[in-house]
């Protein structure tokens, strides 16, 4: 059966890295803007019989929605016999409470959006905190790559006297994991939220990290905040420059310019959204996992 992947323009890199190891070939997909904003989304037309994936780390995730379900459904509407979704980074994860009054409660709303258009998803390291499982939040096949040998092998190679700093309990998770992995020790900060771009951070043991390269890891720098509280506490308590990891790499608006400006030692990505800071390539992780449901997704 013939494998095909659609990867969005930004993706064409990662899924040409992919194809071959899916033994898929990389499609056509193109999108554009009209002057009003709305979206026209192109794909190839003859996919009679193939197994397609869409390639889409959700970066922007309100500005691909709906292009993911045009291209999603135009898929179905040329042949396709399942329709498939890759998205390194899965958005609205962390929206999965209401933390004030009347907020909508984003994680499985968007969920059901999703299964809505595909048979199948996989992503990596999707931000799961009160829903321990994705599958929980899935009613389609839902599969999560753990990046965490890559960025604990990266940490090897490069930093073998680190010791990882998470900058709040919900990295605990990670950070815990990596640092494992890695043979290389850990501290999780207490963080603070006070407002969107505005946290305080707090280490518990300083011993712990002296003579060591402090080494932050999160799974998403989003403005940036987060990162660039715990750079500035970690100066106050005399520790060297820290490198920062992260597995996801949105950087929203001037987020990565101002993480360099607060003196950061390097920072490193995983590519599952591109960026100059991608380091760690995870291709190999999601095509080993996407393998498993290619093509092989009970069909609706
Ligand atoms: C939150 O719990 C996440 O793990 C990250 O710490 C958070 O998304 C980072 O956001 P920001 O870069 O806006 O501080």
């Amino acid at each position: 059966m013939t494998r095909v992947l659609l990867p969005f323009p930004l993706q064409r890199p990662l899924a040409d890295a992919i194809a071959p190891l899916l033994g898929a070939r990389t499609g056509r997909l193109d999108w554009r803007h009209f002057p009003d904003g709305e979206s026209l989304v192109a794909i190839e037309q003859d996919l009679r019989g193939s197994d397609v994936a869409l390639v889409a780390s959700l970066r922007n995730p309100d500005a691909l929605a709906l292009p993911l379900r045009f291209a999603g459904a135009t898929a179905r509407e040329f042949g396709a016999r399942s329709v498939g979704l890759i998205a390194p980074y899965l958005a609205y994860m962390r929206q999965d409470k209401r933390f004030n009054p009347g907020e909508a409660v984003s994680a499985p709303v968007f969920a059901r959006f999703l299964a809505e258009s595909f048979d199948w998803l996989v992503t990596a390291d999707p931000h799961l905190h009160r829903n321990p499982k994705l599958s929980a939040l899935f009613r389609i096949p839902a599969h999560v790559v753990a990046t965490a040998s890559l960025v604990a092998d990266w940490i090897r190679d490069n930093f073998p006297n680190a010791i990882l700093i998470g900058p709040d309990s919900e990295s605990g998770q990670w950070v815990s994991d990596i640092a494992h992995r890695a043979g290389v020790a850990f501290q999780i900060l207490t963080k603070t939220r006070r407002g969107d771009r505005n946290v305080d951070v707090s280490l518990p043991s300083i011993d712990a990290a002296r003579s060591r390269t402090p080494i932050i890891v999160d799974d998403i720098v989003s403005s940036g905040g987060t990162m660039i509280e715990t750079l500035g506490h970690l100066r106050q308590l005399g520790l060297p420059p820290a490198v920062c990891i992260v597995i996801h790499p949105i950087f929203a608006q001037d987020a990565y310019a101002q993480l360099l400006a607060a003196g950061a030692e390097r920072v490193v990505s995983t590519d599952s959204i591109p960026h100059p800071s991608n380091s760690i390539s995870i291709a190999s992780l999601l095509a080993d996992t996407s393998a498993e449901l290619f093509g092989n997704a009970p069909s609706r």
